[in-house]
């Protein structure tokens, strides 16, 4: 059920990620294509391989509508954009996808762009992803992770992450969805970092875009 009583993250605020990127953070819309198109022509085949399963050459253009044409609420995306350029660039993003077949179940994938990983662009946009989700009914995550990805998976599980199963070389891991910064277990500084980085969202000034 959603939680009318928790209000909704600024729907884009501007958030200064490591190495001073000034950054848009906001949803996902259909205009986006573009950066879809360019950010996935600079990812790295590794980056490829452990988000995509796969090293195609491009997206196509069924992958490049389901990615920006989003209900919102069923399925939701954030993204961040590099403000410094002249032109803005993308970073990266983070989608639910809720499983019609669970409900109160989302899958959850992540990717950044090479150039901007390891600037806390994924956990950001992570949490703003447990923030939405939360308010629209969602209990747990469920995040299936190539075996090779082990830093993802170590980070994962500093969250509170499980492993649930595995076949052949993927990881299948389940999380509660965190409704606040305060319902994240903080065992460990990866959690922390987390935990704060969701009460940032809350509080940053909403700007129109
Ligand atoms: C995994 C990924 C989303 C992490 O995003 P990021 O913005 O680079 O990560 P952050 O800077 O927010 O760091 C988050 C944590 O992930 C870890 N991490 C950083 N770079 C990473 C990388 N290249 N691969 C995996 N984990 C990484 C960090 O150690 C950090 O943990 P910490 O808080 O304990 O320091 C990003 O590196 C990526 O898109 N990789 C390729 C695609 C992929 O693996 N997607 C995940 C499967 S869906």
């Amino acid at each position: 059920m959603p939680d009318p009583l928790l209000p909704l993250p600024p729907q884009a605020f501007h958030f200064v990620l490591g190495h001073e990127t000034r950054a848009l953070i906001r949803p996902v819309r259909a205009s986006d294509v573009p950066y879809f198109v360019r950010g996935y022509s600079t990812l790295s085949a590794e980056s490829r391989h452990l988000r995509f399963f796969s090293q195609a050459a491009e997206l196509s253009a069924k992958q490049l509508a389901f990615f920006t044409q989003l209900d919102h609420v069923k399925h939701e995306a954030w993204g961040a954009l590099d403000l410094r350029e002249k032109e803005p660039v993308g970073i990266g993003v983070a989608r639910y996808i809720g499983l019609m077949e669970r409900p109160g179940v989302a899958e959850v994938a992540l990717t950044i762009v090479d150039r901007y990983q390891n600037i806390r662009a994924g956990t950001l946009l992570h949490a703003c992803l447990h923030l939405t989700a939360s308010r629209h009914g969602y209990r747990t995550f469920v995040y299936d992770v190539l075996l090779d990805n082990q830093k993802f998976l170590r980070y994962l599980k500093a969250l509170g992450g499980r492993v649930v199963g595995s076949e052949s070389n993927v990881a299948t891991l389940e999380m509660p969805v965190y409704a606040r910064g305060r319902d994240v277990p903080v065992e460990n500084g990866t959690a922390l970092r987390f935990a704060q980085l969701m009460n940032d969202v809350m509080i940053a000034p909403p700007v129109a875009v």
